[in-house]
């Protein structure tokens, strides 16, 4: 047995760690799961289009997403619950995407606090990503706390006004074990952790909280879940810093494209004004690639480093990391661009 040499090789490691419920949870999507496998098969229904003798005897995977610098074109993606895939969690995941120089996006529904990832890798950059409750005053302390732990960007979360029906989990009687310690007293005394969001998200929310949710955060905001090109412009006049493309891993709508088949109308539609991101799907260097050429700045990835985490924790994690960073460059160098930059559309065809 070698050891791990790609994301592929993380997943069957984490499958075979994690117990059955846990593996139904991170690797599971809704309803009949079309939508998880499609945004594997968006990937596949592109092929690169390299160009050669172009000079690429130092290649550099670094760029930069709302000003902030990245060693590669990746992003952390918010995933809940991280002590289920490892003790340390959050932190051992965070830890890991400082050592990768990428940032780490911390979740609402994360079983540390806001200021605890921050206390335990400082001077990292970190985003922090926003459910908003029925309770004001909840989202308003959650938002305090990103704020006052100094996360840089509020990833709002669009696409869960409901949580999907997540057949798998149920099957496999999966119940969350772990609080959700930045809710405090408001959540732990009155609820089961598999509670938490049905009871206390908001199922309201509309396009007018995004002015006093970036008022309060005091941070550059990116909704998350943006699947028109309709909402992305509604994103754009209502003060969005960015958008990420995204059908949150599969796991709320099931019905909906792979998320790299809606970024070209999200691309089109922003037209330059703000940076497009996305996520669903990504496992390879390529992938990265084709979702550069397709117009996005960055992606994000969420299962690929819990993969990590879950098999070795903030080593594993970190590695999965610097292995999609190496992949990145390597596909960079092999398509001809010496950096994300010079990565254009007609570097991607239709299969
Ligand atoms: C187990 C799991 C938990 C997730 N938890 C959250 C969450 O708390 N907040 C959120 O905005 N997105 C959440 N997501 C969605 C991810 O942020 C991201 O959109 C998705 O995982 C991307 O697809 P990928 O896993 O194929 O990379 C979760 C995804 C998974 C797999």
């Amino acid at each position: 047995v070698t050891e791990p040499l790609c994301v592929h090789d993380y997943e069957l490691l984490a499958r075979e760690r994690l117990d059955p419920g846990c593996w139904a949870y991170y690797a599971g999507g809704s309803g009949d799961e079309w939508t998880l496998r499609e945004n594997r098969a968006a990937f596949a229904r592109w092929v690169l289009r390299p160009r050669v003798l172009v000079d690429v005897g130092e290649v550099s995977t670094a760029t930069t997403v709302l000003g902030q610098p990245l060693s590669l074109p990746l992003v952390v993606a918010p995933v809940a619950y991280l002590r289920m895939a490892h003790p340390e969690g959050e932190v051992e995941l965070a830890r890991a995407a400082a050592a990768a120089g990428t940032i780490y996006t911390l979740s609402t529904m994360a079983t540390a606090t806001p200021a605890e990832v921050a206390g335990a890798v400082p001077g990292a950059n970190r985003w922090f990503q926003l459910y908003v409750f029925k309770d004001e005053g909840l989202t308003r302390s959650v938002v305090e706390q990103a704020r006052e732990a100094g996360y840089s960007a509020l990833v709002l979360t669009v696409d869960t006004p409901r949580l999907g029906n997540r057949e798998g989990q149920v099957r496999a009687g999966f119940n969350v074990q772990f609080g959700v310690p930045a809710l405090g007293a408001i959540a732990d005394a009155k609820l089961a952790p598999q509670d938490h969001f049905r009871e206390l998200v908001a199922g309201a929310t509309t396009w007018r909280d995004l002015e006093w949710i970036a008022e309060l955060a005091q941070m550059p905001v990116i909704p998350k879940g943006i699947m028109t090109a309709e909402d992305a412009l509604l994103a754009v006049e209502h003060g969005a810093a960015a958008v990420a493309v995204s059908n949150h891993g599969g796991r709320q709508l099931d019905g909906v494209a792979g998320a790299l088949d809606a970024l070209p109308e999200v691309v089109e539609a922003v037209a330059g004004r703000v940076e497009v991101l996305v996520d669903g799907g990504v496992r390879r260097g390529i992938d990265i690639v084709k979702a550069l050429a397709l117009g996005a700045r960055a992606v994000l990835a969420g299962r690929a480093p819990v993969w990590g985490l879950a098999a070795g924790g903030s080593e594993g994690a970190a590695r999965v990391l610097e292995l999609l960073r190496a992949e990145t460059e390597l596909a960079l160098a092999l398509v001809g661009a010496a950096s994300p930059d010079e990565v254009v559309r007609a570097h991607v065809g239709r299969t």
